[in-house]
Formats: C-alpha cells, sequence, structure tokens
C-alpha cells in the first residue's frame, strides 16, 4: 500500500518531497494477513479478563503475544505500556510471566488495569462473594439528586438501581474485594446507559438491560470465575498506575528500580479529535474518580493532545508545522462554500502541532529507558483533515529517529477509516489510510 499518490494533495513540493523520501526510507511491509484482527478489540469481547470491560480504543491480546515474541523480551526483563487504557499489553505480559508497568492519565484506566494485575487469594474472593450476596440486604436509597447532569443517560428505573450499586460500593471497605465489585460496576454502565460509545463518537442508542443489579451480579461472577481459573506464572507482578507517558523513566525506577525494560508496546490517542475523557465521563464520574462532570476538564489538560481544544503549540517540528499549516490554509475556502464558520476544524491544526510535540517527547522518554537493541511497538492508525492524509505511522517513525531509534518496520495492518463528511467531500480517500505498527529499535 504505497501511498505517494496521497500525497499529491499536499500543494507543498517541500511536504510531498518529504513525505515519500519516509515511505521509501522505511521498511513499510503488508501485514494485514498476520494482524488485521489483532489491531482492534473484537478479538477480546470473549477471553477472559480482557472480556471484563468493553474497551473499545483496545487491541487484542493475542496481538501483544505476538509482539513480545517479535521483540526477544526475557523474562526477567518488564514490560512496559505508557497508555494502558484497559491494560491489554500489562495483562498478557503478565499471564506470559513478565513483571508490567501500565501509566494512563484516565484514573478509571489504572484501576482497571491494575484491578486486573493484582494478585487475588482465595480470602480475597470469598470477601467478594459476600459483599455481592450481602449487597441483596442493603437499604433503598434515598433519591438525593446529586447526579442531576447523567441521569438523562439512562432509563430512571435502571439508574436508581446503579445509584444503589453505588452507594453499597461506597460504603464497603477498602479492599480487593471491593475492587472486583467496582470494576463490575464500571464494566455495566455503557450497557446499563442509553449513550453508546460509537467508533470516534457517542451515539444515542436505548439500552437493552432491564435490570441493572441482576447483570452487575453477572458481570461480578465472570470476573470472579476468570480469577479463579487463571493460574499466573509466578514471580510476575504489575501495577497499572495514574500518571502521564511524560513520566514513563521515572515511574519505571519508581517500580522496578534496577531492572532492565525489555519492551514497550502500546497504542496511543491518534491524532483524531477523540475525546478520552468526555467517552469515559459515566465511568469517571459514578466511579468517584472525579467529583464532578466539571473536574474532567483538570484530567484532560494532562492527556496528550489528540483533541481540539487544545493551548496554541509554540515550537514544533518544521515539517509538521508544514503540514498543519496546509490545513489551516484550507479552512477559509471550506467555510467560504458552506456559509458557515467552522471553529472545530480551525482548531485542527494546533492539535496536529501539539499532538506530534507530545509523542516526541513520550518517545524520547522511552527510548531514555531502554538499552541499545530493545524494541518498542506503536500501533497507530493515519487520520486526514480537508483531504489531507496525516500520516501518524510514518511521522512517528520520524520523531522516533530523532530521540535515539531507528525504525525496524512499518507493518501495515488494516484500512483505516475516516469521516463519511470527508469521503464525501474527497473520494479519492477512500481505502487510502492505514492503520499501521510501527517498530522502533533503540539504537
Ligand atoms: C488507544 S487507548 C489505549 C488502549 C490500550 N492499548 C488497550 O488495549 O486497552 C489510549 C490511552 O491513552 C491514554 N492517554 C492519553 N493521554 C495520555 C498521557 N499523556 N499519558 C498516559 N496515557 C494517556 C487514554 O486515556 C487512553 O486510555
Amino acid at each position: 500500500m504505497t501511498q505517494s499518490d496521497i500525497w499529491q494533495h499536499y500543494d507543498s513540493q517541500q511536504i510531498r518531497s518529504f513525505l515519500f523520501s519516509l515511505e521509501q526510507k522505511y521498511p513499510v511491509s503488508m501485514a494485514q494477513n498476520a494482524y488485521q484482527h489483532l489491531v482492534n478489540f473484537s478479538a477480546n469481547q470473549a477471553v477472559p479478563y480482557h472480556q471484563w470491560f468493553k474497551y473499545r480504543e483496545g487491541f487484542a491480546g493475542e496481538l501483544i503475544r505476538h509482539l513480545l515474541r517479535r521483540s526477544g523480551a526475557q523474562k526477567e526483563e518488564i514490560i512496559v505500556d505508557p497508555f494502558c487504557g484497559s491494560g491489554t499489553t500489562n495483562v498478557v505480559s503478565w499471564l506470559e510471566g513478565y513483571s508490567t508497568l501500565g501509566l494512563d492519565v484516565n484514573p478509571m484506566s489504572a484501576f482497571l488495569t491494575n484491578s486486573k494485575i493484582d494478585h487475588y487469594t482465595s480470602e480475597d474472593l470469598c470477601t467478594a462473594e459476600n459483599f455481592l450476596r450481602e449487597f441483596a440486604f442493603f437499604r433503598e436509597l434515598e433519591w438525593g439528586g446529586k447526579y442531576t447532569e447523567l441521569e438523562k443517560y439512562f432509563q430512571p428505573q435502571l439508574f436508581r438501581q446503579l445509584l444503589r450499586i453505588r452507594e453499597y460500593l461506597n460504603a464497603l471497605p477498602e479492599c480487593k474485594g471491593k475492587n472486583i465489585l467496582t470494576v463490575a460496576f464500571l464494566a455495566i454502565l455503557e450497557d446499563c446507559s442509553d449513550r453508546k460509545r460509537d467508533g470516534n463518537g457517542l451515539r444515542k442508542s436505548p439500552t437493552n438491560i432491564e435490570d441493572a443489579i441482576e447483570y452487575f451480579g453477572q458481570k461480578t461472577c465472570q470476573i470472579l470465575k476468570d480469577i479463579q481459573h487463571t493460574v499466573p506464572i509466578t514471580g510476575a507482578t504489575g501495577y497499572g498506575v495514574y500518571d502521564t507517558a511524560f513520566h514513563l523513566c521515572e515511574q519505571v525506577e519508581d517500580h522496578y528500580s534496577g531492572l532492565p525494560v525489555g519492551a514497550i508496546i502500546f497504542s496511543p490517542p491518534y491524532p483524531n479529535s477523540f475525546d478520552y475523557f468526555e467517552s469515559y465521563k459515566l465511568e469517571l464520574v459514578l466511579g468517584n474518580f472525579v467529583n464532578s462532570i466539571q473536574e474532567i476538564g483538570a484530567l484532560r489538560k494532562k492527556a496528550i493532545r489528540s483533541f481540539v481544544g487544545v493551548e496554541e503549540q509554540q515550537h514544533c517540528d518544521p515539517y509538521i508545522d508544514e503540514i498543519a499549516r496546509e490545513i489551516e490554509k484550507v479552512i477559509p475556502l471550506k467555510e467560504k462554500e458552506t456559509g458557515k464558520k467552522d471553529a472545530r476544524t480551525r482548531k485542527v491544526p494546533d492539535m496536529l502541532r501539539g499532538y506530534f510535540a507530545d509523542m516526541r517527547q513520550v518517545l524520547a522518554q522511552c527510548a531514555q529507558s531502554l538499552a541499545a537493541g530493545k524494541r518498542t511497538y506503536i500501533v497507530i492508525d493515519q487520520s486526514a483533515y480537508m483531504g489531507k492524509v496525516v500520516p501518524t505511522d510514518l511521522l512517528l517513525a520520524y520523531l522516533g529517529e530523532q530521540v535515539g531509534f531507528q525504525v525496524g518496520e512499518i507493518m501495515v495492518c488494516k484500512t483505516a477509516r475516516t469521516s463519511t463528511q470527508q469521503l464525501i467531500k474527497y473520494p479519492y480517500l477512500k481505502n487510502q489510510l492505514r492503520g499501521s505498527i510501527v517498530e522502533l529499535i533503540k539504537k
């Protein structure tokens, strides 16, 4: 899937030659057969541990198994995911006997990851079972009207049931048994709501759950069963930590001082305007990770700038700045055509500048934490704005080279999607964007 034709849609000869040279320079291979079905979450739906929480932006556990093998990481080395999400990398590494560390700026993700790779004793599991049994005797909640902002996303009866579960969880002592029930509660919120995560956005869709309490019980039992039936290889430890990927080296040192990092495997946010915090706001508020929807804004500030509304980026790589400028240049023409100001797209160029500056910083952290010859794998989709393809895979490889990596391979795994509006306006984009795995090797 060579992309040279697509670069013709950039006016600047300099950008066209730059992108063409990257495409020529890096080993780009077609790996659809091996990876097409592993770079998304669907293969995880009915797999122990991964099935606890439907994390749409996740990748398949099987992919991690492949990449661990490919990386040549040794069992005494640790495996790191600086954007752990639902903890796929960490769960598989841990089950395979590697110690592992995951970071995420979404405290819900850090909690979820940590709960998956925690060691549970049979006492912890008994406690969780007892908590679930005793819930039947928990008194009915007096409706205080505190969550009126969230009420609109649920059927009234289900919302009252969910608040009842939540009040019960709040009353439990902090322990691993409580964590299991909390994961179950977080996991059922989306299904119980009329608000569904959908591709790059959210969609209104009535729930088909009739009884949230029954569903909560089933989910808790599923989690307990997975833990009971898994015998992790002893000796491996795992942590899901609420922190930014910018602190990767510091966190590795804090948790595994002196131990070498065997591989870093992650899928960062894509520069596609997706807002993780809007997407997970029900879980963040009802899971007590924030006190109100307003507090979510503070969390968003710590995230990679992959969404619109970021502050203006002052310093940026000149080629990336040029790509952003080309997009910037076309916006007034589109506005003239439609007669409407497009405030959202106007923010895209700064998002791109911010995104790649942030990712460069994270890649520098990855390089710093790895010894020569060790590998980083990045699972990423390209994006497109105003008919211009932003080749995130090539650009991350290029930035990786700047901070101490050489590019091992760019494995093209699938065709990536763009919005229907873009396809209507720019039909040449059809089947042109790709999702890849970028392999970087520390020099
Ligand atoms: C594509 S998801 C990762 C999914 C993960 N691979 C899985 O299988 O579940 C990207 C994650 O990056 C997190 N994130 C965004 N900015 C971050 C930052 N600065 N540091 C750490 N995590 C961040 C988001 O909260 C999100 O969970």
